[in-house]
């Protein structure tokens, strides 16, 4: 039986990925989700596990030594994933301290407090693992038309996000080079799928296209993101996990780069393939509510991984097709347009207002 302490499991990746746990092991595996719940968290998304006895959520901040000391006194840990952090790039342009709080220091109080906890005389328990959830952001930015981020490419992060995650990433690294600490990075590429939270540009053109807001894209729209589903992020997690090396490091990615605005595009003809002929919310949806917007300060031209590492090492390859994926990703907020609204109302507008004037 093994304890994952799933950190920021009650965002977007993370619930996915505890939902996934539940599915596969059933009870034969025990969860600690541990969760500060800022904006981003959201209880909700686990409605479906939370009455399991194999399922605990602990509200605990990752940057609070002591919580995090009682939580490893709690359980017996085996797995930590590390998910909590501050995840969008445009709050980061606005206020770049909370993610170097949250994602350094955070990441770094982690890692110490997992030492503490799995070190013996000679070395570290065995079967510990710690898991460092990571983006393909680290590595910067792309020519328009070719190359591919490897595990080798250097670092060179832009945005203060990305520059947050890349420290985290080197204090995960200095501790498995320093005391042989027993953990792996992953470096994914951009998520889509159930419970993202409408800051990020799938579920933010969906809503306002049911809403008919306008579709703000930044900049020509020609910006390229390689898009995965996020249940093969999941599974690749997993995978790492439980059956790679220990110091080793890998991209997740799903050979499936899409400018912006094609992205948008899909979105408005997937929702009208998707929705009755008689259903209300057609009515506002339409390619004129496109609307070009300043780009995002230092916005990275394109992202592209190379999975090949992953596939070679663990057979992992991304399973689901963009069709597909964004096909079920439209019928699932179409289906929870509960769940839409109460993310929706508060803070949200607040956020809405003062990053977009539209
Ligand atoms: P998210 O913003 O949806 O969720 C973040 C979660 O962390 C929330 O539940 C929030 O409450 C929690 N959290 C924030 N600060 C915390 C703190 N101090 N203590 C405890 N919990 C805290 O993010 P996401 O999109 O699910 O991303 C999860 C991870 O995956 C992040 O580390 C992100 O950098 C990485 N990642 C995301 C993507 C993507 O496309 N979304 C791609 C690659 C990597
Ligand atoms: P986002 O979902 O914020 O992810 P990231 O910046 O981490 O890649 O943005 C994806 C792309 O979409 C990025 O190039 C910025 C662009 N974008 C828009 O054009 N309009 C928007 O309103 C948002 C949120 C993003």
């Amino acid at each position: 039986m093994k304890t994952y302490l799933v950190t920021g499991g009650a965002g977007f990746i993370g619930s996915n990925f505890i939902l996934y746990l539940m599915e596969k092991y059933g009870d034969s595996v025990e969860v600690v989700n541990v969760d500060s719940l800022t904006y981003a968290g959201n209880l909700k998304n686990l409605e479906s596990v939370e009455k399991r006895s194999n399922y605990h959520f602990e509200k605990a901040d990752v940057c609070n030594r002591s919580e995090l000391e009682e939580l490893f006194s709690k359980y017996d840990v085996d797995y930590v994933v590390h998910f909590a952090a501050e995840s969008h790039v445009d709050r980061s342009i606005r206020d770049p301290e909370i993610f170097a709080r949250t994602n350094v220091l955070g990441t770094m109080n982690l890692l110490d407090v997992s030492k503490k906890f799995w070190s013996t005389e000679d070395g570290f328990l065995p079967g510990k693992k710690y898991l460092q959830v990571s983006t393909d952001e680290v590595y910067g930015s792309l020519s328009e038309e070719e190359g591919y981020f490897y595990e080798t490419t250097p670092l060179d992060p832009h945005s203060p996000y990305s520059a947050s995650k890349a420290s985290a990433d080197f204090f995960v690294k200095a501790y498995m080079d320093t005391y042989g600490f027993p953990a792996n990075i992953t470096r994914c590429s951009n998520n889509y799928g159930p419970y993202q939270f409408p800051e990020k540009l799938i579920p933010l053109m969906i809503h306002n296209a049911l809403n008919g807001h306008k579709l703000p894209v930044y900049g020509d729209g020609k910006n390229v993101r390689d898009w995965l589903y996020v249940e093969d992020h999941a599974k690749a997690i997993d995978l790492v996990l439980r059956e790679a090396r220990t110091g080793e490091i890998y991209n997740v990615g799903g050979h499936n780069e899409k400018k912006n605005i094609e992205i948008v595009t899909i979105i408005i003809d997937t929702l009208l393939s998707v929705l009755p002929e008689d259903d209300n919310r057609r009515k506002h949806i339409s390619y004129d509510l496109i609307t070009y917007v300043e780009d995002r300060k230092g916005h990275d031209r394109r992202y592209a991984i190379a999975p090949d590492k992953i596939k070679k090492d663990l057979s992992w390859y991304p399973e689901t097709d963009f069709a597909t994926g964004i096909r079920k990703t439209i019928v699932w907020y179409l289906d929870h347009e509960e769940w839409m609204k109460q993310v929706t109302s508060g803070e949200y507008r607040n956020y809405y207002e003062t990053m977009y004037h539209l």
